[in-house]
């Protein structure tokens, strides 16, 4: 959140006070969800556009979910038959849904900082779902609410982080939040697709598989971002499976009840065995689609109270 709360683009300088507060009210959602009971009054009408320029399955129906069960008018814009072909700009799509009082800016692009460019120009809540290389702030909540939920803490524990860091925002976010939260972050991956801030952020770089994993209470795997990529940065996906895929062999180098997440979406065979992903007591990873809602319940319900068409 920027310090006037008013928009979420990135969890870089967000506080551990705040993020605590963000998952406490994520996990009264979580109970909510699950009871089958909505709160359609936090935000009637309030109007959500969600503005994505890039593919999406969960993080964009998450937030048109989310926005339902608190009661707002969602729109999910779509882009690829919007003006936006004719030549109009970023700024001025967003000038044009601002002048009809939309509340809330759901906003994923594959320029890092577009989010933070519109919030600038917009009276809206900007929400970033994922700009670029650089974060997806609402992933980074959610995987820390489910790791909070199932080891009761984030303070120690350490978090592999596994694969394509250099394009991931997700990494990005993690590796911000847990820092933050005081978790032990390592990233492990080939050189080529380590970036060399890894040092600067001060996580602990591994380009062995099994070194990496030692000990690991959290193994995240991320996938090749392949339209990121410019030039040949990994081998076959057959070759980069032997070395960075895991499988339950590179697993048991892990602590004996470590979890295993993914944001998705999942190559399976590229990044995760199959197996792996459908443990029912390891993955994680249904599990961190579920918290995907309430957490993105908790960021409109907070942001919906910081409004500038509030005032
Ligand atoms: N869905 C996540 C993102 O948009 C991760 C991925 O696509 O691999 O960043
Ligand atoms: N994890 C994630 O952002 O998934 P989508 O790309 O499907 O939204």
């Amino acid at each position: 959140m920027t310090p006037s709360h008013r928009h979420l683009l990135q969890i870089e300088g967000m506080h551990p006070p705040q993020i605590e507060a963000m998952l406490d009210l994520a996990e009264s959602y979580v109970l909510l969800n699950r009871s089958g009971k909505t709160q359609r009054d936090l935000l009637r009408g309030r109007t959500l556009i969600n503005l994505f320029f890039e593919d999406s399955t969960r993080t964009r129906t998450s937030f048109e979910l989310a926005g339902k069960r608190l009661g707002a008018d969602v729109i999910n814009m779509s882009v690829s038959t919007s003006s936006v072909n004719k030549g109009e700009t970023l700024l001025d799509t967003a000038a044009t849904l601002n002048a009809m009082m939309c509340d809330l800016l759901v906003v994923r692009h594959d320029q890092s900082g577009a989010p933070n460019l519109l919030a600038q120009k917009v009276d809206a809540s900007v929400i970033n779902a994922g700009d670029g290389t650089h974060e997806h702030p609402t992933q980074a909540l959610l995987d820390a609410l489910t790791i909070r939920r199932r080891k009761g803490r984030l303070q120690g524990l350490i978090v592999a982080i596994c694969g394509d860091v250099l394009h991931s925002r997700v990494a990005r976010s993690n590796i911000h939040l847990l820092s933050a939260m005081g978790a032990i972050v390592r990233v492990i991956g080939p050189t080529t697709l380590i970036p060399a801030e890894c040092a600067r952020l001060g996580v602990d770089v591994f380009h062995d598989m099994n070194k990496g994993i030692a000990g690991a209470d959290v193994v995240m795997m991320l996938r090749l971002q392949r339209e990121r990529m410019v030039g040949g940065l990994v081998p076959s996906a057959r070759e980069y499976f032997r070395f960075y895929g895991l499988d339950f062999e590179k697993l048991a180098h892990a602590k004996r009840d470590v979890i295993v997440m993914h944001p998705g979406p999942m190559n399976r065979g590229v990044e995760i065995d199959s197996a792996v992903a459908d443990d029912p007591v390891r993955s994680v990873i249904k599990e961190q689609v579920e918290m995907g809602v309430a957490v993105r319940m908790a960021v409109l319900d907070i942001l919906s109270r910081e409004s500038r068409r509030n005032v």
